[in-house]
């Protein structure tokens, strides 16, 4: 299944139309993100809630990780360097955090706002190799819509 992104961008637009809450933005995000494509195992956000954390935030999937130093994981080197991560095979990745021992791959993609970094979006598959540059730019492109201007 590969995912018709014209159409998730203009859902997301809809559903979250005037909405400023960061929270019930990531919450909406997260369900129509990961429900729009089956490679998507885990879907969420982890939150920068003091300088170099990462805390959970609104997800959907299996449990996750709680706390996420901007040291560690494929998500603490999208914070710290700013920059989307695509890992087609997360045991190659040096310092990958296994939330569930079934993920394969995964994409981690810095989300700003006006003040700076304010989050990642994490998207997990257990299939490897299962993301594309075209998924990192159409999300990259989903995650300015909604949040760029906050
Ligand atoms: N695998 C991530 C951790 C988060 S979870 O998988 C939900 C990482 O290495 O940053």
């Amino acid at each position: 299944m590969s995912v018709d992104y014209d159409d998730l961008a203009k859902r997301i637009a809809a559903l979250t139309e005037g909405e400023t809450d960061e929270v019930a933005l990531m919450a909406t995000l997260a369900c129509e993100i990961h429900h729009a494509d089956d490679r998507f195992d885990w879907t969420g956000f982890y939150r920068v809630t003091e300088p170099e954390l990462l805390k959970i935030g609104p997800y959907q999937g299996g449990h996750g990780c709680l706390v996420i130093p901007f040291s560690r994981g494929v998500c603490g080197a999208a914070a710290r360097e700013g920059r989307t991560q695509l890992v087609p095979d997360v045991e190659a990745f040096p310092g990958h955090i296994a939330c569930a021992s079934s993920t394969r791959s995964e994409l981690v993609i810095p989300v700003h706002a006006q003040r700076g970094l304010i989050a990642v979006l994490d998207i997990d598959s257990d299939q490897p190799d299962a993301f594309t540059e075209a998924d990192a730019a159409a999300l990259e492109g989903i995650l300015k819509d909604v949040f760029g201007h906050l």
